[in-house]
């Protein structure tokens, strides 16, 4: 459920209604709900109620300040995997306790800094990189907690670019060799190992991964019980999908995640923690554009939008699907048209939707991205020199301009040119 409704023909974010903001901020725009982020969030913290837990929400799929300030605000934290994302979690107060560090390439400086301003731990996915946090570790006198990420080799069924715990994935620790990385990894100064990590996958819509890959955790945890080390914290990542078309079969609620998470892995005594990033912030935001232009081609209809896929990636890189709604409500009964919906850029690859049957629109009409809230902005680029753009939040009656647009002079003085020429 989300917060983005028609109120009187006009489709409203909480109380505001989105052509006013529009009027005022100009297209295209983010725009994204508090209200929603919060029950999104909640959810998910409820549903983990009965075991000790913390719901690490995964800033990569919105990171923007005031998001972050958000959900740190009603409890999260934060699942960081760079140095910038560290950086944005500290700045905005996320006590360091609740910093979680993933990533697959932690480099010795983000490592180094983490360390020395403090997190709650770095989930590990290499000996090689363990060995890096041991070496910085014991250069600064500390010890890093750490856990370590393991490849169930588990297929999370969802799309190939993001399935992450399959044996041929870059991701983890084989499973099968989890008893010599953890001796490996207990043997080195500088290193305190506290429990185990585990992310197969995003926007997955079924539970049956989640729950084999779980069901291996529990196995694991038991068996490196045994050999003596001191597992407390099992991190369970994130992954759980959202339904992005309302005609969709509906995605496993968080609750029904949150009883096979104690189902699976309750009986063991871990502080449990998760790492959503999408089911947070996907349905949380939408991308409002105008129309530019309506094209009739051969034998199809273009909606050229003033939003590209340099602000949008998703459909040109995952095929992925975004109901596109209008802010004016269509009139009930009217014959839906059909579109290619394109944006602007100079490559056929800018196609946001083949044959898209939705209300008639015409230029000039604004139109939204539904469920843009996750991976949205932050994949967002400037090419074609297009700037970034901004990101609006709406909190009951009120709204914010939570990034600004830049102008065409702070984009292009980001350039130095060289003194020979
Ligand atoms: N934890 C780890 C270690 C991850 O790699 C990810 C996502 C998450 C948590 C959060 O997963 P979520 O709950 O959001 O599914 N850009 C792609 C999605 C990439 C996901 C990368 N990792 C997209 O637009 O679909």
């Amino acid at each position: 459920m989300d917060h983005f409704l028609y109120n009187e023909g006009v489709l409203h974010a909480e109380d505001v209604s989105v052509a006013e903001i529009a009027a005022e901020v100009g297209t295209p725009f983010y725009l994204y709900s508090t209200a929603t982020l919060l029950r999104h969030f909640t959810l998910f913290d409820e549903a983990l109620g009965s075991m000790p837990h913390l719901v690490c929400y995964a800033m990569k799929a919105a990171s923007n300040q005031a998001i972050l300030r958000t959900l740190a605000d009603a409890g999260a934290g934060m699942d960081v995997v760079s140095g910038g994302e560290y950086a944005r979690a500290k700045a905005v107060g996320v006590p360091s306790e609740r910093i979680v560090f993933s990533g697959v390439g932690k480099t010795h400086q983000e490592i180094h800094d983490a360390l020395t301003g403090g997190l709650r731990q770095f989930n590990v996915e290499s000996e090689p990189e363990m060995e890096a946090i041991s070496e910085v570790a014991s250069s600064l006198g500390m010890e890093a907690p750490v856990t370590i990420r393991v490849n169930p080799d588990v297929d999370a069924r969802t799309h190939a670019k993001i399935a992450t715990g399959k044996s041929e994935n870059k991701f983890g620790i084989p499973i099968s060799r989890a008893r010599e990385v953890y001796a490996m990894a207990a043997a080195l100064p500088g290193i305190r190992v506290i429990g185990i990590d585990v992310h197969i996958g995003s926007q997955l819509t079924d539970l049956a991964p989640f729950e084999a890959a779980y069901k291996k955790v529990a196995d694991l945890t038991e068996m490196l019980r045994s050999e003596g080390h001191d597992i407390q914290r099992l991190d369970l990542g994130g992954g759980l999908g959202i339904p992005y078309t309302r005609s969709n079969e509906a995605p496993p609620l968080p609750t029904d995640y949150g009883a096979l998470i104690e189902r699976t892995v309750g009986h063991l005594g871990c502080e449990i923690e998760i790492e959503p990033g999408r089911l947070i912030a996907g349905n949380a935001g939408i991308l409002v554009t105008r129309v530019i232009y309506v094209k009739s081609g051969e034998d199809r209809n273009f909606l050229i939008l003033d939003a590209a896929m340099n602000d949008l990636i998703r459909p040109a890189m995952y095929e992925a699907h975004h109901d596109i709604i209008p802010i004016v409500e269509a009139t009930p009964g009217a014959e839906p048209a059909t579109y290619d919906v394109v944006g602007p850029v100079c490559e056929s690859g800018d196609t946001f939707a083949k044959g898209r049957h939705m209300p008639e629109v015409a230029a000039g009409d604004l139109v939204a991205f539904r469920s843009a809230g996750a991976y949205g902005a932050v994949m967002s680029s400037e090419y074609n020199t297009r700037p970034l753009i901004p990101e609006v939040m709406v909190h009951g009656h009120q709204f914010a301009v939570i990034r600004a647009r830049p102008t065409f002079d702070e984009i292009i003085n980001r350039d130095t040119i060289p003194q020979w020429l």
